[in-house]
């Protein structure tokens, strides 16, 4: 019995040391000291055995079971090494590293304040039931002048110079154009917003870019009045600002609006008071917005006998230097990470 037990031993031992897989381990562990395992055969019919055998058998049995558990255990360990070996050299990239972010070197990327003010603006018109429309940044004429009521020779083109392709296209002045080509695309009732990047041909200063950003709206329905468009800007920007806003309108032109106005709202700095951001005045001015002219809804083959509506165009540099005190427009292109990571 006892040179049976040494035979197991040796036999499993050698062949664990010499298994090149974990299924070969496994089978090995099986055929021994599995359910039938020839090492759990003899440890269950030690109670056949004559007494004076059974302890010296029964120990005998229990060392070489332990002993063969810890060489499986340790071929294991081997095995699963070297696979991760292997995998160090055959794969381009450990996943079961900690990120270099995790040791506190690597930066984590984060959203340009004008994305960010973008995607907060959507949020608040698609649950007010606005849907968001994109539209090409370089536009035709017609569709950045002509359907908006401006044109060829009108003064309101002087104010909105820009930069010209050499086919006679344009890089568009203002989102304006995306009011039109909505209502080519969609039947009123309608209610859309367009964000997006717009140019004009300026020198730059403080407060003027050759490249910034707009959120163009537009609402059109049966009866749209002056009140539709004070509501829905009055709960955009109590929504921005987080607080409740006073507005007033002034008369402020613009060839695709009739009436057409500047909304300011009361300054936040000093409530009302009077201060050196608001000019002392007690207001600032935030966006130019309007009826929707008769002329540009039939441009968008909408019929103004049956239809109304208003539109408005937010400029969001302007809007986050309100919301943040910045004093000059040139930090959002300069991609300075000073001043990005701020926000
Ligand atoms: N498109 C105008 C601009 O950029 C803003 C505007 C939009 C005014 C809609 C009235 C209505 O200057």
């Amino acid at each position: 019995m006892e040179n049976k037990l040494e035979e197991i031993k040796k036999q499993t031992v050698d062949a664990v040391r010499s298994a090149k897989t974990a299924d070969e381990l496994e089978d090995l562990r099986v055929r021994v000291l599995g359910r039938k395992g020839s090492l759990t055969i003899i440890l269950r019919s030690l109670g056949d055995l004559p007494p004076e055998t059974r302890g010296t058998i029964g120990k005998k049995s229990n060392e070489i079971k332990k002993i063969i558990e810890e060489t499986l255990e340790s071929r294991l360990n081997e095995l699963n090494e070297t696979s991760l070996d292997g995998l160090v050299t055959s794969e381009w990239i450990d996943v079961t590293l900690s990120s270099p972010g995790a040791t506190g070197t690597a930066k984590t990327g984060r959203l340009h304040p004008i994305s960010q003010i973008q995607y907060e603006i959507e949020d608040i018109f698609t649950s007010m039931g606005f849907e968001i429309l994109d539209g090409p940044e370089a536009e035709t004429e017609y569709y950045n002048f002509e359907a908006l009521n401006i044109p060829k020779h009108h003064p309101a083109r002087d104010m909105q110079d820009t930069f010209w392709t050499e086919d006679g296209n344009l890089l568009r002045t203002h989102t304006s154009p995306i009011q039109v080509r909505g209502m080519e695309k969609m039947k009123p009732p309608l209610r859309i917003v367009g964000p997006g990047r717009v140019f004009r041909y300026e020198s730059t200063d403080a407060s003027h870019e050759n490249t910034f950003y707009q959120v163009e709206g537009m609402m059109i329905d049966r009866d749209i009045s002056v009140s539709h468009l004070i509501y829905v800007m009055k709960e955009l920007l109590r929504r921005i600002f987080k607080r409740d806003v006073k507005i007033r309108l002034r008369p402020g032109y613009f060839p695709f609006v009739e009436p057409g106005f500047e909304l300011d709202m009361n300054c936040l700095i000093c409530g009302g008071t009077g201060c050196s951001v608001c000019k002392q005045s007690g207001w600032v001015e935030v966006l130019p917005c309007g009826l929707v002219h008769p002329a540009v809804l039939r441009y968008g083959n909408i019929d103004p006998s049956q239809w109304s509506g208003f539109a408005f165009g937010l400029g969001l540099n302007r809007l986050i230097m309100m919301k943040y005190g910045i004093n000059d427009i040139r930090h959002f292109l300069s991609g300075d990470e000073r001043f990005l990571v701020q926000f």
